[in-house]
């Protein structure tokens, strides 16, 4: 299956049992099984959410989307009040804290629940569509600005680094940060990528050197503790990875490991670039310190495959994002265009900022 075809999240309105379900790409089976998952109830939704079956900002906000549609299916079955069909899209909505996504999904869905099944569906799938179109437009736009702006762009391919998946896989299909990616090798403009494993879930490792791998693009897997020293030996020519979040002033939270690459890009004076839709710009959010960040079971990093690596008197500590200051964004893509941002300004033109100032 190639990109193009690839959905992670999608409707069925009869699966097993003849109830409906969203189809999740079980992304914890990748690379070695595509299979996908029937999730029937929002306790099985959660579960998905939390485990990373479904993931990566945009895909979690699909899901969350469907999710409505999932929690309306089973209150029908099991009889439940409006007041508890809340309360389950309210847990729903805060399965996972860091991506804005998934609150952004849920919000736009949810008052539609009074129009029936069918509103709900078509403005979940409203969500897909539009994520799609975005992803596109990121791609050309940011392929376009980087040829433009990269100086070795003019005499031949690019050397591009990312971090975490940002593919069809974390996405409605295509892509953010992948997307560009993608679109560069369409034009024949990519040497290689650098995927960073990314610790301790291998989303890197795992995930986009599937994507990439399918699609023949020249690639190379590597420590994320290898990324500095090959920015800084100048194998790089940009780095480009995706959001969780975007605040206000253009502090963005992404997988963690995110915010030494930018550091690294400074010092080396080449572009980080950030893709994200306008879904992932959270202009309630001032700066990046009031950006949550998910802390996961200490497990991920105590454990290799599920065998103690680390002693047992040892504590862990895994943040699953960290918070790159706005100011070392170079380039921000979103389906309106790149803007370079600027510390102090707002990220995205045409945006209001909701506090009126
Ligand atoms: O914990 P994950 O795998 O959901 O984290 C995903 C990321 O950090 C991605 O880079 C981000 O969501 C952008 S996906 C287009």
């Amino acid at each position: 299956m190639n990109s193009q075809e690839l959905r992670a999240v999608t409707w069925t309105a009869a699966a097993e049992g003849g109830r409906p379900a969203l189809s999740l790409i079980d992304q914890t089976a990748l690379p070695h099984t595509l299979e996908r998952l029937a999730v029937t109830t929002v306790d099985g939704l959660i579960d998905a959410i939390v485990r990373l079956v479904v993931r990566g900002a945009p895909a979690i906000g699909a899901a969350g989307g469907y999710g409505v549609a999932l929690a309306m299916a089973q209150a029908e079955r099991e009889g439940w009040d409006r007041a508890r069909l809340d309360a389950e899209v309210a847990r729903i909505r805060e399965a996972r804290p860091t991506a804005v996504n998934l609150m952004v999904c849920v919000d736009r869905v949810k008052p539609r629940i009074g129009e029936g099944l069918p509103a709900v569906l078509a403005e979940a799938d409203a969500i897909v569509r539009e994520d799609l179109a975005a992803n596109r437009a990121m791609g050309a736009y940011g392929a376009d600005w980087l040829l433009k702006r990269v100086a070795a762009a003019q005499e031949r391919p690019l050397r591009i680094l990312t971090h975490c998946n940002t593919g069809a896989l974390a996405t409605a299909g295509w892509g953010t940060a992948l997307g560009v990616i993608r679109e560069l090798h369409a034009r024949g403009r990519i040497e290689t990528v650098y995927a960073d494993e990314t610790r301790p879930l291998l989303q890197g490792a795992r995930l986009t050197a599937w994507e990439l791998a399918q699609e023949g693009i020249p690639h190379y897997v590597q420590a994320d503790g290898a990324a500095a020293g090959t920015i800084l030996r100048g194998e790089v020519d940009a780095a480009i990875v995706g959001a969780d979040r975007v605040a206000a002033n253009g502090d963005t939270a992404n997988k963690v490991g995110t915010v030494g690459i930018a550091l690294a890009c400074a010092y080396a004076g080449i572009p980080f670039m950030v893709a994200a839709p306008t879904t992932t710009v959270d202009l309630a959010t001032p700066s990046g310190d009031a950006i949550h960040i998910e802390l996961r079971g200490e497990a991920e990093v105590l454990e290799w495959a599920g065998v103690r690596t680390a002693p047992a008197a040892s504590r862990g500590h895994n943040p699953a994002f960290d918070v790159t200051p706005g100011s070392l964004v170079t380039a921000l893509v979103t389906e309106r265009g790149v803007r370079e941002v600027a510390a102090g300004e707002l990220p995205v033109p045409g945006l209001s900022d909701p506090s009126g100032e």
